[in-house]
């Protein structure tokens, strides 16, 4: 008690603090207490002290107050702050567990965390949501089989929402998903240079598809055809869905007819293709996006496969070039996919595309087509296509789960509604998400009028499975329970600091 009567004339509450951890750190924990509450008293939010005051706390089995305390401590700190991993450890004390758990998972405690969590589901198996979580503390952990394991276990418990059951208050209509707009995705070009795994382009690359480019006469048909009978007066025109837009040789050609039809354009590529783009630019589309999965070969390679990422940064420094050459108002972005192996690349991603005056977006990478999604749900993929999966950073079942807990079967799917998928050879397509021949319409785009191609998708069985597997495009709130307090922010966080905490920069 000598150096706490000492320090009575002491203002300094840093000096304070510092004699007080060395009484904590003897196990004085009573000398310690009285000197964290002094400066509670002058400084109730001091951050040291309350977090410290609260470990006491814990030390003495008084888990609420710890909680109590170390919650004061921990606004506005980042996920991976020590303190989060005491407050984690003091909520599963206080019973907590599912909530400890995940404070431990974001401190990368992956042992402690799947510890407090197997717990949890012991007392409530019933609760998809932890199965949510361990599944996340496991694929952090690298053991994606055992997360696996345990997101079929979820999926399996969620019961499916029953609307008819008379009790449902859920109010979707705010968040339809469908677009006001209708959107054409018009594939210009039948196949790609590359062979992304996440793509059935990569993915399905043993599927007979007709390849090829669009004929300009039969894409200025379409583009009248649309100006005709479109619900719409702008609908969104984009020249891309399985194919690698930047391969046709008459895209410039392409584009002025669409604006000669005032139909603004959108383009995505992966910008490695050899050809010059500068009578693109030129002709000015009004969007370009730019697909990217990393920085360097290593990384970039891994998830677009077949693509050499000096190519891809050499075109985008052209494309600055011929956009400044041209003082072409063509708004570009990039769009980085975010994977778990590519986070360390993300920073010089941004780096990269702002010395150049464009936008990174960041998106989270997805699994497609969606007849690869049905294998997915019945959990039926190869070992090929599950080093995918496993390289996203979400499992793609919990926003299946997700659906199959909330979505109402009856309201009309987006994709089928407000979309138009045309090959490069004018046939239609069931909708954007599918690429297998049996999944086309067959029929062309020009042969048939808008409600009659309509009509033929409403027919079509493979809507049937989608709708049974969850896999449709319908409305869900945003914020839902899946998220668990944890947003895709948070898992980009921990993965970040995992990859810090692996190069020992913390
Ligand atoms: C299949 S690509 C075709 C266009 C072009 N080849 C490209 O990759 O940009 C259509 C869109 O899907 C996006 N995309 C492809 N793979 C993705 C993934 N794994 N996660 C998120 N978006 C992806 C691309 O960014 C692109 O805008
Ligand atoms: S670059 Fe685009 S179209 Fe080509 S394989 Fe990758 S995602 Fe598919
Ligand atoms: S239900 Fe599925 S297959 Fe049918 S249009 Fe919608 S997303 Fe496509």
């Amino acid at each position: 008690m000598d150096k706490v009567v000492e320090l009575e004339g002491s203002r300094s509450l840093e000096g304070m603090i510092d004699i007080a951890t060395e009484h904590h750190q003897a196990g004085r924990l009573e000398d310690a207490a009285i000197l964290y509450r002094r400066v509670l008293d002058e400084k109730p939010r001091h951050v040291d002290a309350n977090h410290l005051l609260g470990v006491i706390a814990y030390q003495q089995d008084r888990f609420d107050t710890a909680v109590e305390l170390i919650g004061k401590a921990l606004p506005d700190r980042p996920a991976s702050d020590p303190i989060r991993v005491n407050l984690g450890r003091a909520l599963i004390g206080a019973g907590r567990l599912s909530e400890g758990a995940e404070a431990l998972w974001s401190g990368g405690y992956y042992d402690e965390a799947e510890e407090a969590c197997r717990e949890a589901i012991a007392r409530t198996p019933e609760d998809h949501l932890l199965y949510i979580l361990l599944s996340r503390i496991l694929m952090d952990d690298d053991r994606p089989r055992e997360a696996e394991t345990v997101i079929y276990q979820a999926f399996r418990r969620v019961p499916e929402r029953d609307a008819s059951a008379g009790n449902d208050t859920l109010d979707l209509s705010e968040y339809n998903s469908a677009t006001k707009a209708f959107t054409y995705s018009i594939d210009i070009v039948g196949t790609c240079n590359l062979r992304c795994p996440s793509c059935p382009v990569g993915n399905l690359s043993d599927i007979e598809r007709p390849k090829g480019f669009m004929d300009v006469g039969l894409f200025e048909e379409i583009v009248k055809k649309i100006k005709s009978e479109c619900q719409n007066e702008t609908p969104n025109l984009w020249l891309f869905n399985w194919g690698e837009p930047f391969l046709h040789p008459k895209l410039a050609e392409i584009i002025r007819i669409a604006k000669a039809h005032a139909l603004p354009v959108m383009l995505s590529s992966n910008m490695t293709t050899k050809l010059d783009f500068k009578e693109v630019i030129r002709a000015e589309p009004e969007t370009i996006k730019i697909s990217l999965s990393g920085m360097t070969q290593e990384v970039y390679g891994k998830t677009h496969a077949r693509g050499n990422i000096e190519t891809v940064k050499e075109n985008m420094r052209k494309l600055r070039r011929y956009i400044d050459e041209f003082d072409a108002k063509t708004v570009v972005y990039v769009s980085y996919h975010m994977y778990r192996h590519n986070i360390c690349d993300y920073g010089d991603a941004v780096v990269f595309a702002n010395s150049l005056n464009f936008d990174l977006l960041p998106i989270v990478a997805f699994f497609q087509p969606l007849e690869k999604m049905v294998e997915l749900v019945e959990n039926e993929l190869s070992d090929v296509d599950k080093t995918l999966v496993d390289l996203l950073i979400e499992h793609p079942l919990v926003g299946v789960i997700m659906s199959k807990r909330i979505a109402d079967p009856a309201q009309d799917c987006g994709l089928r509604s407000n979309a138009m998928a045309i090959n490069h050879d004018g046939s239609v397509a069931l909708c954007c998400g599918v690429y297998q021949p049996a999944n086309m319409l067959g029929v062309k785009f020009t042969d048939l009028p808008h409600q009659e191609l309509q009509a033929l998708k409403y027919e079509h069985d493979f809507c049937k499975t989608c709708y049974k597997s969850h896999l449709s495009w319908l409305p869900i709130p945003p914020h839902q329970p899946e998220q668990n307090g944890v947003t895709h922010e948070r898992q980009k966080e921990n993965l970040y600091r995992k990859f810090r905490q692996s190069r020992g920069q913390e």
